[in-house]
């Protein structure tokens, strides 16, 4: 566990003034001590540029892929040079590669969807990039100091997947059934938010990203390993965050739902190994952001498929009232993924603030 410093008191004394100053000395700390106890809140100090990283690498998670995952993480950068494909409107035939960083890519806003990113054209390079490159793979690191008053510091931990698989589904007593392409979509940002307390650097807790929304779940409900580093599970093919294994299933109850599968395996990030410091909000020294993350277009294209057609072979299967169920699955699905490519980092919702 990291502690901030605290500067120590220091007395330079003469002979003839040394009993003065020890009093001062000592009404100094006993009026310092006076005021840590009657003042409820901790000082709220924001920390520097180099504490914040001590923090994030004391704490820093292991990001454990299914053992049955196909899509696995990599650097944006692997991305870029395997053939990630910037489109525009109206220019569909004349796709552009991305330079090193993403120094081409347009910047700002782009309410009218001018632009959108995809996987290589050809077949055989939209299987092998969508894959990932787990060796590549790094955390981008947001540091925002002086959340919650000030009492905390938030540090956000990027994780970058070139392809987000299809959806599989729990009917009944079919433990899973795939969903042709439903929930597919290029491109997938997850993070988790280690929220540390400023007074003493303690982790009070983590926030994982789930499907556009996420849990915050308690610093005493982690799985820690190797001292302070904890486990951060990313779920198969969908890379949901989670603290724990197991299946969670997401939709309308009586059995029904999306399966959620987090397990251990050999498919691990090391977190504190491999990161960058992408941003720095407050008053802790600037970082130099890469091109990449000024990026406001869509990181995919619109989902084309419908997710009813998708199912439409399953549907078949299926008596009368689990017909209704699966319809009602499939709102939930288009509710979660939606249709539209997904945004960057800087344009989701808890990028800025308090993360709620
Ligand atoms: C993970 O967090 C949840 C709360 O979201 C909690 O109920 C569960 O017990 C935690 N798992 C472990 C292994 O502590």
């Amino acid at each position: 566990m990291i502690k901030a410093n605290y500067s120590s008191l220091c007395s330079s004394s003469s002979s003839t003034k040394k009993g003065a100053l020890s009093m001062l000395l000592l009404t100094y700390v006993l009026l310092l001590l006076w005021r840590a106890a009657s003042n409820p809140f901790p000082i709220n100090t924001p920390l520097t540029r180099t504490q914040m990283e001590d923090l994030f690498r004391a704490y820093a998670p292991y990001l454990y892929l299914h053992p049955d995952e196909e899509y696995l993480p990599s650097s944006v950068d692997w991305f870029f040079s395997n053939g990630a494909l910037l489109y525009k409107k109206g220019e569909e035939s004349r796709p552009v590669r991305i330079e090193p960083g993403g120094t081409n890519l347009p910047k700002g806003g782009d309410p009218a969807g001018l632009y959108w990113l995809d996987l290589p054209a050809d077949k055989g390079g939209r299987d092998r990039v969508s894959q990932g490159h787990i060796a590549s793979a790094e955390a981008y690191v947001h540091f925002k100091p002086g959340v919650e008053n000030g009492m905390f510091t938030d540090i956000q931990v990027w994780m970058f997947y070139p392809f987000n698989g299809h959806t599989s589904a729990k009917i009944w007593f079919i433990k899973r059934v795939s969903l042709g392409r439903a929930g597919e979509h290029v491109s997938d940002w997850e993070h988790v938010t280690l929220r540390v307390r400023n007074v003493d650097g303690v982790l009070d807790k983590v926030y994982f990203s789930q499907h556009g929304g996420g849990k915050w779940v308690d610093a005493s409900l982690l799985q820690f390993e190797s001292g302070n580093r904890f486990a951060w599970y990313s779920s198969r093919n969908g890379h949901a965050g989670n603290n724990e294994t197991g299946l969670y299933l997401q939709g309308p109850g009586y059995g029904f739902g999306i399966r959620n599968d987090w397990a251990r395996s050999n498919k691990v990030v090391d977190t504190g190994a491999r990161f960058v410091v992408v941003a720095s909000e407050g008053e802790a020294e600037a970082v130099a952001e890469p091109p990449w993350l000024s990026y406001e277009s869509k990181w995919g294209p619109t989902k084309k498929y419908g997710t009813i057609v998708e199912v439409r072979r399953v549907r078949k299967f299926l008596l009368g009232k689990l017909k209704k169920l699966l319809d009602k699955l499939v709102k939930v699905i288009d509710e979660v993924y939606g249709t539209n490519g997904p945004a960057g980092p800087k344009v989701k919702n808890n990028w800025n603030g308090n993360e709620a």
